[in-house]
């Protein structure tokens, strides 16, 4: 099949980078973004959909001759489309799994005891209800300081809270079973803290066979020196050296294979990404999340070293046979930078005009909170606004190049961190 019609659900950096690879696809017909930014109009056109509106969505499939839909982000995919979507139109590929799949991501509880079931290596850990808080009480006192308490629902990214004395610990654990985080802190998951570095692992199964992507780290916290509150995400390198063979090889045997079979042997529909959030624990790698979707910045990193037709993986694995395709990667580094409105990730202004080099020669603008207004102009329209993104034979040199295509963009109230892939330039 080619001329295939992809419906691409999101309208973050992540979706940016998505659009721009499948755009480059000689399998591809017509490409929409649902619903979008400032950004994915130069690879496709965007829709004014909600990711979320399944009956919308189906109307639009229908309307368009949509062959696939590739969902960018959890909220859908936790909410069913893949099984609304096979029930109404059953001939429409989906790229992002059953709702049971989704769980992993939608439920930190039902992730952690999935680990368990298939002996995948994590925190030790134990969840409670308000019925349990004393039993929680108890269990904080057998652990040592700091606490991790996780809501087990999503929570925007905010739903992971790490205490550093008990006293907090216990305050904290009834907020949350108080409804801090609304229905999603209901039950919280309380775990183990692990100490080492963080590396971000993307897989792309059919549901019995994988290929992993290009490794990646990401840079969550808005300060510099990974300090202050965390963000979606303030930038991405892809590998980073720490996560070498051994590593990766660990990884596939003890993670990514028995994820994918444990996926199988309950029987659950699993046709799109895992995303690996995973620490490195000595040497030995260990799972600290499970995401459904491509990571975000990451994406926006990892695009750039795949060396493969994009749209064809994503065909063969909604297909459920990803057969001999490959997902070759460059041996290039990446780096991702994103700049973000002042303010971020409290309160900021949204409106601010967008101007300067936004197609530069050495790197790429991946748009994620931008937008056009009612003049035409294009604007910001969220937190983090846009990211550069460039390849280079060494770290340091993509990083160059992602900071000094930043240093080419304006808008009032830009800010970034100036010290992403400076913790990995010697590990
Ligand atoms: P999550 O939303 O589960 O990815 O958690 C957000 C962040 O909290 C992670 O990226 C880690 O930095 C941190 N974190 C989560 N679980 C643990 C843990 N068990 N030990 C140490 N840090 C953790
Ligand atoms: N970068 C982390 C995430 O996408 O959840």
């Amino acid at each position: 099949m080619s001329n295939i019609n992809v419906l691409l659900l999101g309208s973050g950096g992540r979706e940016s980078a998505l659009a721009w690879k499948l755009a480059q696809s000689p399998l591809l017909g017509k490409l929409y973004i649902a619903p979008g930014n400032g950004g994915t109009r130069n690879y496709g056109t965007n829709v004014v959909l909600k990711p979320t509106d399944f009956e919308a969505i189906e109307s639009f499939v229908a309307a368009n001759d949509i062959d696939m839909v590739f969902v960018g982000n959890e909220d859908p995919l936790v909410a069913g489309i893949r099984d609304y979507m096979a029930e109404k139109c059953p001939s429409l590929l989906m790229v992002g799994p059953s709702k049971a799949g989704a769980a992993l991501e939608g439920s930190k509880d039902f992730a952690k005891a999935f680990m368990m079931r298939h002996g995948i290596p994590t925190a030790a850990y134990r969840s409670f209800t308000a019925e349990t808080i004393d039993e929680a009480f108890a269990f904080l006192e057998t652990l040592q300081a700091p606490y991790v308490l996780k809501a087990d629902g999503l929570a925007a990214g905010k739903g992971v809270l790490i205490l550093d004395t008990i006293e907090e610990a216990r305050e904290s654990l009834r907020e949350m079973l108080g409804g801090m985080f609304g229905a999603s802190s209901a039950t919280v998951v309380i775990e183990q803290f692990l100490k080492g570095i963080e590396c971000s692992v993307f897989v792309l199964t059919d549901g019995k066979d994988y290929r992993i992507l290009p490794v990646a780290k990401d840079y969550k916290r808005i300060g510099e020196g990974d300090t202050g509150l965390n963000t979606g995400g303030m930038g991405a390198v892809s590998p980073v050296k720490f996560a070498d063979k051994t590593f990766m090889d660990k990884v596939e045997e003890r993670i990514v294979r028995p994820t994918i079979d444990g996926l199988r042997r309950e029987g659950i529909d699993y046709r799109g990404f895992i995303f690996l959030g995973l620490i490195k624990v000595g040497d030995e790698p260990m799972v600290i999340e499970y995401n459904v979707r491509m990571g975000d910045p990451e994406t926006e990193a990892v695009m750039l070293r795949l060396d493969a037709d994009l749209l064809a993986l994503v065909k063969a694995a909604a297909e459920g046979d990803l057969g001999d395709l490959q997902a070759p990667h460059s041996a290039q580094y990446s780096a991702t930078v994103m700049a973000v409105s002042a303010g971020y990730p409290g309160s900021y202004a949204k409106g601010k005009e967008i101007s300067g080099e936004l197609n530069p020669a050495d790197s790429i603008i991946f748009h994620a909170g931008t937008a056009i207004d009612a003049d035409g102009r294009l604007v910001s329209a969220g937190g983090r606004v846009l990211t550069a993104s460039s390849l280079g034979d060494s770290l340091e040199e993509a990083l160059a190049k992602s900071y000094a295509a930043l240093s080419h963009i304006e808008f009032e109230g830009k800010t970034s961190r100036s010290d992403i892939g400076r913790d990995v330039l010697s590990l």
